[in-house]
């Protein structure tokens, strides 16, 4: 496997301009800007590049839509709100590979044609913005930013954003109702950032680590890139695993590597030693795949066809032993607290569902308070502005399917079996 972002193994200090150079850092950039920005767009539509900040959406095509609209001002927005529950990733690249993220954001300005960029950057990464910070230095005394840049006649100024520390903050619309100076609250869509995003012009938000892909990409080609991962989902990934296994963190990986080879061979296994009752795959809006299931392909449509999702490849794994019920609850009151409270049907969804799982939990639940979950969420489903409204059914029923005995015993006992003796 060739690694495509993470080239410094073992490596956690951020790459100086000189190394990201040797690597062949900026000459995507030069290249680019010497053809009509129609040869880059079509380069990355035919590399089949998803975005890597959960949806998975084509970037190429996000990126069409914005160039092809007529309006003279347009933005690039990087996405490095990072407050999913355990993801670092975003945080590694920005640490560790700035100039890979900024060569990225500026490939795209030219790709569709915008003169300024902003990277939105979780505010507790006080390091990884000096990094960007200094990499915009960098890059800008180099020629890649500002005016002229690489010699062309295109011009671009980045600056730094700082992302509140609510979950919310990270989606889209939210992101640029924080740039534009307001609350993070998503906005109603239609219309999409990308015809009218941050101050109503066309906008291309992406997530930080697809930016990262965007630079080799371009000077090595579409077919290399889709050398590795799947048809559907070419190239590697950054998989997050978590603090239970014996090497936890961030690894870079093609796109369809199995579950379990991912967990054993890459995370060590549970450090517990203990077999794997059940892993949440892409972060705790995705459904949990039981342990007899850990032969599937880390892809979108295996993943799917499970009912579960890829999202960013955050895993959460839970051991033998462990009561489901405590663990959705968790997710319950997460989403229930993250919930921004503009739409009272979100609010009003993700309360009851936190309410059903603290009354599970606490034995005064039923097999009914069960049974409206999945009605709660049909009725919710695409009613607020923003996918949040969604995210917490997935894994409530997957666990209620998954492992039934679990919330009977809190049903009769009010506590887990794991708590007996
Ligand atoms: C509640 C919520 C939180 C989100 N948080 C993030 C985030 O922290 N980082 C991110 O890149 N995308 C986040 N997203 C997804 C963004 O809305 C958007 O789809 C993404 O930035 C697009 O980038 P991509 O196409 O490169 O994946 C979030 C979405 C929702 C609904």
């Amino acid at each position: 496997m060739e690694p495509i972002l993470l080239t410094r193994p073992g490596s956690a200090d951020p790459q100086p301009l000189a190394d990201y150079q040797g690597e062949g850092g900026y000459e995507a950039l030069s290249a680019a800007v010497k053809r009509l920005p129609e040869h880059l767009l079509s380069t990355i539509e035919r590399s089949g590049l998803r975005g890597r900040g959960g949806a998975g959406f084509p970037v190429g095509q996000k990126w069409r839509l914005a160039a092809s609209e007529a309006e003279t001002q347009k933005y690039v927005v990087a996405n490095g709100g990072e407050d999913e529950p355990g993801s670092a990733k975003d945080r590694v690249l920005m640490e560790s590979y700035p100039h890979r993220v900024l060569e990225g954001v500026i490939l795209a300005a030219y790709a569709i044609g915008a003169h300024e960029a902003v990277l939105y950057v979780n505010s507790l990464y006080d390091h990884a913005t000096a990094m960007l910070d200094r990499a915009i230095t960098e890059a800008s005394a180099a020629g890649f930013l500002g005016a002229r840049v690489a010699g062309s006649a295109f011009n671009l100024a980045v600056r730094i954003q700082s992302a509140p520390q609510e979950y919310v903050a990270g989606e889209d619309s939210a992101v640029l109702e924080v740039i534009e100076g307001g609350p993070p609250l998503p906005r109603e869509k239609p219309p999409f950032p990308t015809s009218a995003g941050l101050h109503g012009k066309p906008t291309v938000v992406n997530n930080i680590e697809t930016f990262a892909f965007i630079p080799t990409i371009v000077r090595r080609g579409p077919d290399w890139f889709r050398g590795q991962g799947t048809a559907d989902n070419p190239g590697t990934m950054l998989f997050t695993l978590p603090s239970n296994v014996r090497s936890p963190g961030v690894v870079e990986l093609p796109i369809g590597i199995s579950l379990r080879v991912l967990i054993e061979d890459y995370g060590g296994g549970l450090a517990s030693g203990k077999a794997i009752k059940a892993v949440l795959p892409g972060g705790p809006s995705s459904a949990f795949i039981g342990g007899t299931d850990l032969d599937v392909a880390m892809d979108r449509q295996p993943l799917a066809a499970l009912g579960s999702a890829l999202g960013c490849g955050i895993l959460r794994i839970i051991e033998a032993g462990e009561c489901l019920v405590e663990v959705v609850d968790g997710i319950a009151h997460f989403f229930q607290k993250e919930s921004c409270g503009q739409c009272p049907i979100c609010q009003m969804e993700t309360q009851a569902l936190a309410r059903i799982t603290a009354q599970v939990r606490d034995g005064q639940g039923s097999q009914q308070m069960l049974d409206q979950i999945p009605k709660l969420g049909a009725f919710a489903r695409g009613k607020g502005f923003c996918g949040l409204i969604s995210m917490p059914i997935p894994p409530l029923t997957s666990a209620i399917r998954l492992f039934p005995e679990d919330f009977a015993y809190h049903i009769e006992h009010g506590h887990c079996p794991a708590s007996e003796g």
